[in-house]
């Protein structure tokens, strides 16, 4: 035993060495991982700011542009306020609908879902001297069409504008709720501008597909097709079916504010 006990003491000290550089090593080990997690968490963190910076840069434009355009339309010459957004058309789409009925000067023009789109159409109507171009607002909600009448009345627009009433009834070929007697209204009629801002979409599941189906007929060969909402997925979802059964149209999509896809006959198609 007095022989063997240096050895086993040097086999002790030889393997707490051992285990001594083992942990050492594994430190070193796991400290060099730390330090790669530590760098790759630096870059995840400044990426993930750099695009929350971009969507923030993003919006702040987009409500810029959105202010500057309502603004814009006050010159119009109101004599009752504008609404703008929420339940109302956006000053996006108020533009575009002001550049379309400027520069293509529809004859007839059908709104479906009432309100600040049918004042600023029958002020555009009236600015550009094509008041005699047909206007025709239609609604399912007395409440809201007589709202409507009201503001076109402070403006003095209401004998230009025809207000039809058309509550929400099942269309046989859609299966789907829709303006009751409104293609009995229509008959001999060709819709130059035809903006889709209703029914709303609560009302039913892709509330407003019958549209396009329904009103074909009564589509002239120039018509230009506003859909209003076209970021949401369900007026995403009409345009995709719209696309597949009518695909002599053009789609492009405006992305600012609500969103607006505008369908239009592909050239030569007419
Ligand atoms: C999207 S709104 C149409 C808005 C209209 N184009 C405008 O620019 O003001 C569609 C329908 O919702 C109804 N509506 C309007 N304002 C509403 C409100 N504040 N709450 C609930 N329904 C409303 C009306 O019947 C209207 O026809």
């Amino acid at each position: 035993v007095t022989y063997l006990s240096p050895i086993i003491g040097a086999l002790v000290a030889a393997i707490a060495l051992l285990t001594l550089l083992v942990l050492i090593w594994m430190a070193w080990k796991l400290r060099a991982r730390f330090l790669h997690l530590d760098g790759q968490l630096a870059a995840l963190s400044a990426e993930f700011r750099k695009m929350i910076d971009n969507r923030v840069v993003d919006r702040i434009a987009e409500v810029s542009v959105e202010v500057q355009n309502a603004s814009a339309l006050r010159q119009l010459d109101f004599k009752s306020p504008l609404f703008l957004g929420g339940w109302s058309i956006d000053s996006f789409l108020g533009r575009t609908i002001f550049d379309s009925v400027l520069v293509d000067r529809p004859n007839c023009i059908v709104e479906l879902g009432s309100g600040s789109s049918t004042l600023l159409i029958a002020r555009c109507l009236s600015l550009i001297g094509h008041g005699d171009a047909e206007h025709i607002a239609v609604d399912h909600e007395e409440t809201y069409l007589e709202q409507t009448r009201s503001y076109l009345a402070l403006n003095g627009l209401e004998q230009h504008v025809k207000l039809w009433l058309c509550p929400l009834s099942r269309d046989d070929v859609t299966g789907k709720l829709w303006y009751s007697g409104l293609t009995q209204r229509l008959e001999g009629h060709k819709i130059d501008l035809l903006l889709i801002d209703g029914p709303p979409g609560t009302t039913q599941e892709d509330s407003r597909y019958p549209a396009l189906p329904v009103l074909m007929p009564f589509l002239s060969d120039r018509c230009t097709i506003m859909l209003d909402d076209a970021r949401r997925p369900a007026e995403r979802s009409i345009v995709e079916q719209w696309a597949a059964k009518f695909p002599d149209f053009d789609v492009r999509f405006l992305r600012d504010g609500h969103g607006v896809a505008i369908l239009r006959r592909r050239a030569g198609r007419h």
